[in-house]
């Protein structure tokens, strides 16, 4: 019999998207008008408590709107996490800004908020904060630092649904947060974003920019130059179902970490997922720091694991390393854990579907693979 494949992520539809969809093909509302597009906004909003959901194309459209409605532009710095999916540097250089990136910090991996200040210029005037593999990044002190020198926070919440800093849900404490809702995220919309904001102006703004900056009095009259960023009623209405058991998601992925934390919490030199006691994060992808002796332990994991059908990611590589984002390294700038994370880490399966016999099996072929 041919082994089972266990993915790294798989998206669980089983709430009333199909009921809504067939809604949306039964009244002809599938494009990007119709009332799921609203429901899902204010539904989201409310889910973070923020009062603005500006629902748009993806996680990266999301960020480059919240950047072009913050008037952010050519002549100006942005400063970005070096680990972290690109996303959020691509959606800087969209602008024609300037990323500055950031290394990692060894406990949380987001981005080190110690070395933030350094890189602070006349030209600053962002940071975006990545909440890493479903951890809050340190947000009151990130808010004090941007106070201080009068900077933007845009909180990058793609990987990190629901996930709570000292108390509140994340998403809430920059002036814009950015969620994707791409098929691989604890909510999904088989593509899509949202922007939520506490601005209305901001909201409004980012609402005319995605829709071709058409001004939304005179019907084909562009005040500005916008970008084609809808998301369709279609992907709202599965937004909109997904959301409705969003707690139930996270619960279930809750279990998921908790078992693989049982059977890995032994392991010499394993690090299991951060969990400060200010933060409730949430398991989006199940991540672990190989921190062994053994030379290529991290990636003889991964092939291990492929070879039993299963798949297993390494971190992201450090963004500095890629050859289009070099040009933006400044003088004196290290990433020493940004490098050693991506080396040393990996994401396993995490799905709400996944067996605790699935579970078992993950952990023992890394035990074996450790063994071998
Ligand atoms: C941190 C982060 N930001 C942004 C995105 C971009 O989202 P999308 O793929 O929907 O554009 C992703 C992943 O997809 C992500 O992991």
């Amino acid at each position: 019999m041919a082994m089972k494949f266990i993915p790294i992520a798989k998206p669980i539809l089983i709430g009333k998207e199909k009921e809504y969809i067939e809604q949306c093909v039964k009244t002809g509302w599938i494009s990007s008008q119709g009332e799921f597009i609203d429901k899902f906004e204010q539904a989201f909003a409310k889910y973070c408590g923020v009062k603005y959901g500006v629902a748009n194309a993806n996680g990266t459209t999301a960020l480059h709107l919240a950047l072009a409605a913050l008037g952010i532009g050519p002549g100006d710095e942005v400063i970005a996490p070096d680990l972290t999916f690109i996303s959020p540097v691509n959606a800087i250089i969209y602008t024609g800004a300037e990323p500055v990136l950031v290394d990692a910090d060894k406990e949380t991996w987001n981005i080190d908020i110690d070395k933030i200040e350094k890189e602070i210029t006349q030209k600053t005037k962002a940071i975006i904060v990545v909440h890493l593999y479903g951890h809050p990044s340190r947000l009151d002190k990130i808010l004090e630092i941007a106070k201080k020198y009068n900077l933007f926070v845009i909180e990058d919440c793609a990987e990190a649904h629901g996930a709570e800093y000292l108390g509140g849900k994340i998403g809430g404490f920059g002036h814009v947060s950015c969620f994707s809702f791409y098929g691989n995220k604890i909510i999904t919309t088989g593509g899509g974003g949202m922007c939520l904001t506490n601005d209305k102006k901001l909201a409004d703004k980012m609402r005319i920019l995605l829709n071709h900056g058409m001004s939304p009095k005179k019907r084909y009259w562009h005040d500005q130059i916008g970008f084609n960023y809808r998301l369709t009623n279609i992907q709202a209405a599965i937004g909109l179902a997904q959301l409705e058991q969003i707690h139930k998601f996270l619960e279930e992925r809750e279990q998921i970490s908790a078992a693989y934390n049982r059977h890995l919490k032994d392991i010499d030199g394993l690090i299991l997922p951060p969990s400060k006691d200010w933060a409730k994060p949430v398991c989006w992808l199940y991540s672990i720091i190989i921190n062994r002796k053994e030379p290529k332990i991290r990636d003889r994991l991964i092939e291990g694991l492929r070879e039993n059908n299963i798949d297993a990611r390494p971190f992201f590589y450090p963004i500095h390393k890629m050859p289009p984002y070099k040009k933006y390294l400044k003088a004196n700038q290290t990433f020493k854990t940004a490098e050693y994370l991506s080396k040393r880490g990996m994401s396993l399966p995490s799905y709400q579907a996944l067996k605790k016999s699935d579970i078992k099996f993950i952990c023992q072929t890394i035990k074996n693979v450790i063994s071998s």
